[in-house]
């Protein structure tokens, strides 16, 4: 086979009938886009980590606002814009303000498409239910906030394709629009630029990327306010190890394993996708003796998985030496997947670990966070929609 025949082969490949975006779709599409996908990411600068400097941005606006919180209580909702701000950074290559409207209500309704989506998740079993007034209403809800993210995206893209340049690639976007011009050259009917792929591609990494890093975040600093030995020890380690002249960075990791333990327990101990996303097996199995036929409708419970005893030592304990060996080393289980696992494993695992790293040691280096005395102890099972979400509570942080 001629490498001419090869590439217009793949060049036909990307331009088949939709399956769009990656987290839905299946097949060959599914598999280029995902590729595409972790190529782009790596290109953006998760390979080489220089996607630590979109981050630290938005870590050092957070803690100025941080700085000037008004009675020292703080709503850690804001990260959820902050890590909005990264995902539109790598996607759009800009940020916008915390309290910026348009950016304010993209982010509410995509928490609120969360939620919608697990509440009709009934649909995938019994589909005629979407007839029903008690379904009709969320799924014609869910359409709406889908169209008014489509257009956000939309603005962007439209507005990339006027002042693209392939001399300087700016962000994901521009790297699609790069690929989708080389395979254009291959193969005239390609359509990529032309009709919603891009939409889509965008709304499943910004879907997946956003909620649940911000989510995990959230998390994490809220266990940090539960357990005052946890925080004392990752504030005492990061003293040693970096000290109060600097902020912390990503090739910090190697030299704070108590630090990074507790990242790995919080995606544990609430595992933000607990029912991961849903699989089906392209072929009969048979697994501990049960006949499971092809096609079966698959939900991994990843939850469970990380909450078996025979896993963990005290599972229903937040306890972050589950990933340290006896040696204060760092030591990763086999049963640890907040990412899922296999061929579909999230493709934005590393981006979302430098994401917690960072947030969570550049806030506990500069303040301590603890719960209001007198206040009600924050509902700590979580709200769960496609993400188990924290609750909505205020911290008291005081400055270091
Ligand atoms: C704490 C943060 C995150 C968690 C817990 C998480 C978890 C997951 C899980 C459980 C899946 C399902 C995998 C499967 O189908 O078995 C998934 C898929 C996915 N995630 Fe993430 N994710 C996170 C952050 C991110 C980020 C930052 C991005 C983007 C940069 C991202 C992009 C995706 C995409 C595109 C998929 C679909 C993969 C496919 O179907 O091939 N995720 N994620």
């Amino acid at each position: 086979m001629s490498l001419n025949y090869l590439i217009v082969q793949i060049a036909r490949w990307s331009c088949d009938p939709p399956s769009r975006g990656i987290s839905l779709a299946t097949g060959r599409k599914w598999k280029e886009n995902r590729q595409f996908t972790i190529k782009a990411l790596a290109r953006l600068g998760v390979a080489d980590r220089s996607v630590e400097s979109r981050i630290v941005r938005e870590v050092d606006s957070l803690l100025s606002v941080m700085a000037t919180v008004d009675s020292h209580l703080f709503n850690p909702a804001v990260i959820c814009s902050c890590i909005a701000n990264v995902m539109c950074d790598i996607i759009f290559g800009r940020r916008y303000a915390h309290d910026d409207p348009e950016m304010m209500k993209y982010v509410a309704e995509m928490q609120e498409g969360f939620v919608l989506m697990a509440h009709l998740g009934i649909l995938n079993f019994l589909p005629a239910l979407r007839h029903l007034p008690m379904t009709r209403k969320p799924l014609a809800r869910l359409n709406v906030t889908k169209a008014a993210a489509h257009s956000f995206f939309a603005n962007h893209v439209r507005e990339h394709m006027a002042t693209f340049d392939p001399e300087n690639i700016r962000d994901f976007i521009d790297t699609y629009l790069e690929e989708a011009r080389k395979r254009a050259q291959v193969d005239a009917n390609c359509n990529l630029l032309e009709d919603d792929y891009v939409l889509h591609l965008v709304g499943d990494l910004f879907g997946s990327g956003f909620v649940t890093t911000a989510h995990t975040i959230i998390w994490g600093l809220l266990y940090m306010s539960r357990h005052g030995d946890v925080q004392r020890r990752v504030q005492a380690e990061i003293g040693e190890q970096i000290g109060e002249g600097r902020a912390p960075n990503l090739a910090d990791m190697s030299e704070l394993p108590y630090t990074v333990a507790v990242v790995h327990e919080v995606l544990r101990f609430k595992t933000v996708a607990p029912l991961g996303v849903p699989h089906a097996n392209t072929k009969d199995l048979v697994v501990r003796g049960y006949h499971i036929p092809k096609g079966t409708f698959i939900m991994p419970l990843l939850h469970a998985v990380h909450h078996s005893e025979m896993h963990w030592k005290n599972p229903t304990e937040f306890d972050p030496t589950n990933f340290l060996d006896s040696d204060g080393r760092l030591k990763i289980p086999s049963a640890f997947m907040p990412f899922s696992s296999g061929k579909r494993i999230c493709p934005g695992g590393q981006l979302a670990m430098y994401e917690t790293f960072l947030f969570l040691a550049s806030i506990l280096q500069r303040f301590t966070v603890t719960l209001p005395e007198g206040a009600p102890v924050p509902d700590l099972i979580g709200k769960l929609g496609v993400t188990l979400a924290p609750p909505t509570f205020d911290l008291l942080i005081t400055a270091r």
